[in-house]
């Protein structure tokens, strides 16, 4: 018997969870269901919620350890170091973009996210969606041919690898990037600590190549298994309403965060982050 009941969102992944208040302090038996049912669904929808800083965080330590977002204190909250500011605009007014690729968070990283919980404070009146993107079939739905080229082979991932930093930064801005943020090669099929299932552990925002690879000899493979990877039925589309809660796992699913909404609407969003099994070696010690 749970507290509470599921309702599917789509068919890939995502899955609305009704009858909690995460202000709560919840059942252990209640946070087991819940572990499983995210296992299964690989993202939880928690709806009309009203959640402080400090009930994000309780809620959110009850599946792990949190991360205290150290690679990236810019988007830090000033006096909840486990809270990651995810706003389009600074408090000076300065236009910020964020997650605008698709990505798996901290994968460029040898400690990766397990989790990410991502609160609305404030939507835009339309657009701002999130999608999710289910990597277990992307995985599975590979012919065994290709599964086999790939399976043992490693990817750079690489915090220099964004679109919009590519864009934004001069060289030696980038190489400065690279020199705090040593790229990271990652198993292409990441193995789930905890379903013990292969997942697809590449991704547009943060992969650069294949290693052994140049970036142009990896460039068709990795397009090829970023547009399957987001093949319509295989995503969800989160439309954000203030006071919603959502729960990801970055080990089986990536995210992109669209910025299809007005230059001048506010997106708010806090997020904590769950400090994931150690993947991954650097680049320096391959
Ligand atoms: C993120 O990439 O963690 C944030 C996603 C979003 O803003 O929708």
């Amino acid at each position: 018997m749970t507290d509470f009941t599921i309702k599917k969102r789509a068919s890939a992944l995502g899955a609305e969870v009704i009858g909690l208040d995460l202000r709560r302090d919840l059942l252990d038996d209640t946070i087991r269901a819940l572990r499983a049912a995210w296992l299964e669904h690989l993202v939880l929808v928690f709806r009309g919620q009203d959640l402080t800083h400090e009930q994000h965080i309780a809620f959110s330590r009850r599946f792990g350890a949190l991360d205290t977002h150290d690679t990236i204190p810019k988007f830090r909250h000033p006096e909840h170091a486990e809270i990651l500011l995810v706003t389009n605009f600074e408090n000076t007014g300065k236009r910020l973009i964020v997650g605008r690729q698709w990505h798996s968070d901290l994968s460029t990283t040898t400690q990766p996210a397990m989790g990410s919980l991502l609160y609305c404070q404030e939507a835009p009146p339309a657009g701002g969606d999130t999608m999710f993107a289910n990597m277990y079939r992307s995985w599975e739905t590979l012919s065994p041919a290709f599964r086999s080229m790939l399976e043992d082979r490693w990817a750079l991932h690489d915090m220099t690898a964004a679109r919009e930093t590519r864009m934004r930064r001069g060289p030696e801005e980038l190489a400065e990037i690279r020199r705090r943020n040593p790229p990271v090669l990652q198993p292409v099929a990441r193995v789930h600590d905890e379903t013990g299932r292969q997942a697809l552990y590449v991704a547009e925002m943060t992969t650069l190549a294949l290693e052994g690879m140049s970036e142009e000899e990896s460039a068709p493979i990795l397009r090829f298994l970023y547009e399957h990877s987001v093949a319509p039925e295989n995503t969800y589309r989160h439309s954000w309403q203030p006071g919603d809660l959502l729960m990801w796992d970055n080990r089986c699913a990536i995210h992109i965060a669209l910025a299809d909404y007005g230059e001048s609407e506010r997106r708010v969003m806090y997020r904590t982050t769950l400090l994931g099994a150690p993947s991954g070696r650097l680049m320096e010690a391959a």
